[in-house]
């Protein structure tokens, strides 16, 4: 049985409150830093851990923060993700729920590593029990002494603010977030600056996920040395997997990376709901989805990137016989259409074009060029716009082609013999 590290408090009600979490051994890590280490040392600190970060797109989050300049002048935010869109992607909302302080710790470190004195946590909002969990988790903070002035008797200050979003996936995108937090419309900007070095009110920001803040108290109350022992050398540390869709056992669970995918939905899934499985979506609906020959794969960032895949936010959907591919990619491509900021035309025409089309195959007025003309949309969205909405989009719908255009040419042609 793996050790529960990020998971540990989800069936301790008592880790709600501070006393509670402190009991179960929160805010260790946190005194530990203070007393220890100086903000650069947290940072190479952080760096040694091989820490990843844990929303998308894998990047390593000590290196993140030492892209904050020093000599700016100017205010450093931190912000915290935590508005968790991605279709099949529930895990955050677990840690907000289950252990809000675990991320607030981790969030403290991270503010004094990079020298901001006031973060955001933004969170979806429709996750209602999460915003007041940690609302209430940080007034118990202030009361503490963990937040506000002189914290522990440093000479560290700090404030922390929830943010509620309103229902657009595009603000979990860390340029639109940031956009949105300055009650801005939500829509992403163009890259570079980083919002290291241009970030909220074009100051100096980082940006990391919940799960990522999460890791943060352990890798200083219990040692890097610890933290690389957990997994693959270059992804190490406790993971969590948000399991969906045609399995008998959905769930988040906690495992490290080096776990492969069958032995993810089959052992702790356990198994399809009818039948075999079809394919698994590993990391929310933006990653590309892996037909069951591809299922000894291990679930790590380079490991998926390898079969044209990735980890993303590790919401893994799995699909039995049953599903109808075709019905699957309209439906994700729809979601992706229905939240595309717009401002990039590829994005925003290519999506509803192919929408479009995919309704038609599945409505019975399938043309036998349709996959062909998928393909074509998905090379026009690819790679040409601001923020990767489009990339995941295009690339989910054409794993859907590379692997199952024989379900494609079936329905279509069933279609075009109706007669
Ligand atoms: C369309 C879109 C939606 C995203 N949604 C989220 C999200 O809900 N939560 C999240 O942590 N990252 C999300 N990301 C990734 C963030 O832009 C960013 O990379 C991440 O918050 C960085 O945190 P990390 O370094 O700790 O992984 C999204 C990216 C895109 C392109």
């Amino acid at each position: 049985m793996t050790e529960q590290v990020l998971l540990k408090n989800v069936n301790n009600p008592d880790a709600l409150t501070l006393t509670g979490y402190e009991k179960a051994g929160g805010y260790q890590g946190l005194k530990i830093m203070f007393r220890d280490f100086s903000p650069d040392e947290v940072i190479a600190y952080v760096k040694d851990s091989n820490l990843r970060g844990r929303g998308g797109a894998g990047f390593p989050t000590g290196l993140k923060w030492s892209f904050v300049p020093k000599d700016s002048g100017k205010l450093h935010y931190l912000c915290c993700n935590a508005d968790e869109g991605e279709p099949g992607t529930f895990k955050d909302r677990v840690l907000m729920e289950k252990d809000p302080h675990q991320m607030i710790e981790g969030m403290i470190i991270a503010a004094y590593a990079i020298g901001a004195k006031t973060s955001y946590v933004y969170i979806r909002g429709e996750y209602g029990l999460s915003i007041s969990r940690v609302e209430q988790a940080i007034a118990e903070a202030y009361a503490q002494g963990y937040l506000g002035r002189n914290i522990m008797g440093t000479d560290f200050s700090h404030d922390m603010y929830v943010h509620k979003g309103a229902g657009a996936y595009i603000c979990g995108e860390e340029t639109a977030l940031l956009e949105s937090i300055e009650g801005k419309r939500g829509q992403p900007k163009l890259k570079p600056p980083f919002p290291a070095v241009a970030g909220l009110y074009e100051c100096p920001t980082v940006v990391n996920n919940v799960e990522t803040f999460a890791c943060l108290p352990h890798i200083f109350s219990r040692g890097v040395d610890w933290f690389t022992a957990i997994g693959p050398m270059d992804a190490p540390g406790p993971k969590l997997f948000g399991l969906s869709g045609q399995l008998k056992r959905p769930g988040v669970y906690e495992l490290p990376m080096d776990i492969t995918l069958g032995e993810l939905v089959e052992d702790y899934g356990g198994g399809p709901l009818t039948g075999k499985f079809k394919a698994v979506i590993p990391g929310g609906v933006s990653a590309p989805m892996i037909p069951r020959s591809g299922f000894d794969v291990k679930m790590d960032f380079s490991s998926l990137a390898a079969v044209d895949s990735m980890l993303g936010s590790a919401g893994v959907i799995a699909l039995d016989d049953s599903a109808s591919i075709p019905v699957v990619a309209r439906r994700i491509t729809e979601f992706f259409s229905h939240e595309s900021c717009g401002k990039c035309a590829p994005c925003r025409e290519g999506l509803t074009w192919a929408a479009k089309i995919l309704r038609r195959i599945e409505a019975g007025d399938g043309l036998p060029g349709d996959p062909d003309q998928l393909e074509v949309l998905c090379g026009g969205i690819f790679g040409t716009t601001f923020c990767a909405l489009g990339d995941g989009a295009a690339w989910a719908l054409r794993a859907t082609l590379k692997h199952f255009r024989p379900e494609y040419d079936a329905l279509i042609s069933k279609n075009n013999n109706r007669g």
